[in-house]
């Protein structure tokens, strides 16, 4: 070894001991009476001084993030110079000689510090930034978070097995990304989006606990808080049922918080479960943020209606939420008016209410029993509120007023205090389908979701009436937006954490919702016959889940940005700017796999 020591371990009782150390110079000061260098590697920090006048090696050029390696003694370090934020704080090194390993050039930005630097440039230099403080814990935690994970599904007796990252081409909901065969010209693999087929048919395999920590990919429109290649924590069971897996799913979260992050605080436990109805009947999502109180919409088209305003008389629901203070007209117009409506609402109404006085848009609108009304309704005691309200169709109105609701959060501040807290939740029963832009069906979560029992004889019926070349009348449809599905999802602090669901296992049924998504036979076949034809042979009942394994990491460290906790990852918009990719490719290979690039108009 190049080094007896890292920049960590040095204390009292090395005292007078010859040691050799090996680091990057995190800083150097050159008083005229003494020489400082601070050495650092990934461990920590260890002083060395020196005067420069009496040192007898000879002194090389010292400049910032410098490889060195210095020997010699341990000495204790003067009582006035006692830095007890270093794990050294002891001791310091007087060298007897200082050699440089590697030198460094001039620095994109510093790393000693962690002022803000240009996303992309951190990223472009992503090894210098690696080495700052805050992402050197978040790489550590990620590997210990990584193990602990591993252990505990371990130690539940699953079985750690590797699906492959070449498959075939078999759309789960998102677009994915190719590989083309070179021995098979014009074919392609694609890498997968996520373990779930593979996983499914491990369990018809016998495998009965299986999990992964799983590389997925998804060739998605960029999005700030997505990366188009992550780490899901996957996982599937045979022979359980929905709340076996909740439980295991809540026991997970409460082993990593006790063990790793005891200074956080879980706002309440067992874990809250909000059918997919209620959760954005009361926070207009699915997927809650629970450490603000007393923020939940409430219900008012019937109170609402009795007004004589037209964007309540003809809205389809209306919705209300109480924040704690009472506004001023110019304060919701400046940062809740312009704004939501920059989303699609039709207006703001509001009240504000103090002890003194009810003023607000559609104050004219309501005698004073109506007000007295409201409040009971809204439960408004006598001090400053105000009161916004949305008026629209049901899912518009919740989505309007989720978003109102989280704009209030930020402008009143009312997470302070409660960085700290871990507002977890299960979400459950989503609907088995929702619409697409094109007007046409999709499944919520995936194919394989299970309806709920009540629903599967008609889900098999309309599958087979439109195999058998009938089409879907407008009440089938009505009906079939209405199933749920035996789905769920864990959310953390207005964040999906994972999903999952149990899983169709009669054959027949999975055939029904490949139909009802609008494939046909030859399209069912070429697509999932694989799966239609393992689920020939003896399938048992099966369900699991799946965490996004960044995410987690991001919300324990308190990170805002999913690309803090990945260690190499891709720029806002997906392009590796460290690597320059995606990069073209020589002509000599697009030949060998049969590909000619047709330029697109710009
Ligand atoms: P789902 O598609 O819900 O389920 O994904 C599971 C979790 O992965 C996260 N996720 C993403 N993370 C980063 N970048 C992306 N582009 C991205 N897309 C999704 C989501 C989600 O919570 N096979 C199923 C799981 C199952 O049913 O067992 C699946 O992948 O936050």
């Amino acid at each position: 070894m190049l080094r007896t020591h890292t920049c960590w371990e040095l204390n009292s009782t090395h005292l007078g001991q010859e040691v050799t150390l090996t680091g990057w110079v995190n800083k150097a000061r050159n008083l005229w009476w003494m020489t400082f260098i601070d050495l650092r590697d990934r461990y920590g920090i260890t002083q060395v001084t020196f005067d420069p006048s009496k040192a007898w090696f000879e002194l090389p050029e010292i400049k910032a993030e410098y490889v060195l390696r210095i020997k010699w003694k341990v000495i204790s370090r003067p009582a006035n110079m006692i830095n007890k934020d270093m794990a050294t704080w002891e001791v310091e090194i007087e060298p007897s000689s200082i050699e440089v390993l590697s030198t460094c050039a001039e620095l994109p930005f510093s790393v000693d510090h962690e002022n803000a630097v240009w996303e992309d440039l951190r990223l472009e230099y992503r090894y210098l930034d690696l080495r700052r403080k805050t992402m050197k814990d978040n790489v550590i935690m990620r590997h210990k978070l990584f193990l602990e994970t591993m252990n505990f599904f371990d130690q539940k007796g699953f079985l750690h097995l590797e699906t492959p990252t070449f498959m075939k081409n078999t759309p789960e909901g998102s677009r994915e990304f190719v590989v083309p065969a070179r021995f098979e010209p014009g074919k392609f693999f694609v890498l997968p989006q996520s373990p779930q087929q593979h996983k499914q048919m491990l369990m018809v395999a016998g495998f009965d606990k299986y999990y992964q920590m799983a590389r997925c990919y998804r060739d998605e429109d960029p999005r700030w808080d997505r990366q188009p290649e992550f780490t899901q924590v996957d996982f599937e069971l045979s022979f359980v049922e929905q709340q076996d897996i909740l439980d295991l799913v809540e026991e997970y979260f409460l082993h990593i918080t006790k063990k790793y992050y005891p200074q956080k605080t879980i706002k309440e436990e067992p874990f809250p479960v909000l059918t997919w109805e209620e959760s954005m009947n009361k926070y207009g999502i699915d997927k809650p943020e629970l450490r603000v109180e007393n923020m939940e919409f409430i219900e008012v088209t019937d109170w609402a209606k009795k007004a004589d305003f037209s964007i309540f008389q003809e809205a389809e629901s209306i919705k209300a939420i109480v924040l704690p203070k009472a506004m001023w007209r110019s304060e919701v117009e400046k940062k809740y008016e312009a704004y939501i409506k920059s989303y699609g609402s039709k207006a703001l109404p509001w009240l504000a209410f103090t002890e003194e006085w009810v003023k607000g848009s559609v104050a004219k609108f309501f005698d004073e029993n109506a007000i007295a009304e409201l409040r009971k309704i809204a439960n408004i005691e006598w001090n400053d509120k105000t009161v916004f309200f949305q008026a629209d169709e049901w899912e518009k109105c919740c989505t309007l007023l989720w978003m109102l609701r989280l704009q209030a959060i930020k402008e009143l501040d009312l997470l302070k205090g409660k960085e700290d807290e871990l507002g977890f939740s299960f979400v459950v029963d989503m609907p088995l389908f929702e619409v697409w832009d094109d007007w046409s069906l999709g499944s919520t979560h995936h194919p394989f979701t299970k309806p709920k029992d009540e629903d599967i004889p008609f889900v098999k019926e309309l599958g087979k009436k439109l195999s058998e070349g009938g089409k879907m009348t407008d009440e089938e449809r009505a009906r079939l937006l209405q199933v749920k599905s035996d789905s769920y999802d864990i959310t953390l602090n207005g964040y999906e954490l994972g999903g999952g669901s149990i899983r169709i296992h009669d054959r027949e049924l999975q055939h029904a919702i490949f139909a009802i998504l609008g494939l046909t036979e030859e399209q069912i076949q070429v697509r999932f016959g694989h799966l239609l034809k393992c689920f020939k042979y003896g399938v048992p009942p099966h369900g699991g889940c799946a965490f996004w394994f960044d995410r987690i990491i991001m919300l324990y460290q308190n990170m805002e940005n999913i690309r803090e906790v990945i260690i190499f990852p891709k720029n806002q918009k997906y392009r590796d700017v460290m690597l320059s990719a995606p990069s073209e490719i020589d002509d000599d290979l697009l030949n060998s796999l049969g590909i000619a690039i047709v330029k697109k108009d710009e």
